[in-house]
């Protein structure tokens, strides 16, 4: 067996699996959020996986399919009072969206009855019988469908079913993985603009200044999940995220007082691009779009307009502090902080 092609045609079957359903955004989900956290998430695994001593192909195979039924996901459903309604793991249950095309992947979800079952649990299945389907060791295959399992912790688990679930340490690594994405670092600041701004913008209007100021409050919401993660090697790195955080609270508030400058030339102007992209919004795209257009744009903004040796160096500093910015945005995209 070819261990790249096979990546590469598990890779291709997510994509394929996440382009089966035609709607956009659900609850903080959007169309590309799914395969964006998919190669995030599996890169951040890899990353703590060799500083913990783990398998990396494991955490390899069994990222790229981590979330492969996640788009089953509609909204959370809710009781008669409005409350979420949870199982008895303390899992969200969501309504299930029906896709709109088929693959090998909905065909087996239909054939083993997978609806009703959060999306680790059925993920795991699927993860069981795609990999069934190549040359994998069964130990391989048995080790890749725990990791699945296990990347969703149910409440209140006993020391006995926390030992049998997270006993091996790529179990442990991605559910930490999973649990840094979304919360965690500049990665969490992506996704959190994209859902603030989206629902600020459907009541009316997004207040910048509003958003800096009101940063650290979404920050510390995210120390708790710091403190659980699961390795060692992923409290640092979490932590580190959050450090990061903080900084670039400080840094933007910094800005504010020199708005026209910096929501030309700087991270003032990064969220507000932001908010102009929440209706579809695409990390890897608009990373690449920052990177090849709207910073060269700037730098030859800087460089040519009519303006003061103050302005020139105002705005030769913002663009210093996005490129900074997106340096490291893109090495945690990668796994690599
Ligand atoms: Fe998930
Ligand atoms: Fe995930």
């Amino acid at each position: 067996m070819n261990y790249d092609q096979v990546l590469s045609e598990l890779e291709t079957l997510a994509t394929e699996t996440f382009s089966l359903w035609d709607h956009n955004r659900v609850g903080f989900q959007w169309r590309h959020y799914t395969w964006n956290h998919t190669m995030r998430v599996r890169a951040m695994s890899m990353e703590l996986g060799r500083r913990e001593g783990g398998d990396v192909k494991l955490l390899e195979v069994a990222g790229t399919l981590h979330d492969i039924t996640k788009r089953y996901d509609g909204v959370i459903l809710t009781d008669d009072n409005g409350k979420r309604i949870l199982d008895h793991n303390g899992f969200w249950l969501n309504e299930m969206l029906t896709p709109a095309r088929n693959n090998v992947v909905t065909e087996l979800y239909e054939k083993h009855n997978l609806e009703g079952k959060v999306h680790h649990e059925s993920g795991a299945v699927i993860t069981e019988n795609i990999l069934g389907m190549y040359d994998f060791e069964p130990a391989f295959v048995e080790a890749a469908t725990s990791v699945v399992l296990a990347h969703l912790k149910p409440m209140n688990l006993t020391a006995e079913d926390f030992k049998l679930l997270y006993g091996s340490i790529e179990n442990q690594i991605l559910y930490d993985a999973d649990t840094m994405d979304p919360n965690i670092g500049y990665t969490g600041f992506f996704r959190n603009i994209h859902i603030h701004a989206y629902f600020a913008l459907q009541r009316g209007n997004f207040d910048l200044e509003e958003y800096v100021r009101n940063l650290p409050r979404w920050i510390n919401s995210k120390q708790e999940f710091v403190d659980k993660l699961l390795t060692e090697s992923s409290r640092e790195v979490a932590q580190a995220r959050q450090d990061r955080n903080l900084q670039l609270f400080t840094t933007m508030v910094a800005e504010l007082d020199d708005m026209e400058i910096n929501r030309k030339y700087g991270l003032l102007g990064i969220i507000e691009y932001f908010v102009s992209e929440t209706e579809d919004p695409h990390f890897l795209n608009q990373l690449e779009y920052l990177k090849s257009e709207w910073l060269p744009l700037r730098k030859q903004w800087a460089a040519e307009e009519e303006k003061s040796e103050s302005e020139r160096e105002r705005a030769e500093a913002a663009i210093n502090r996005v490129n900074e910015f997106l340096t490291l945005l893109e090495r945690e995209g990668r796994g690599e902080i």
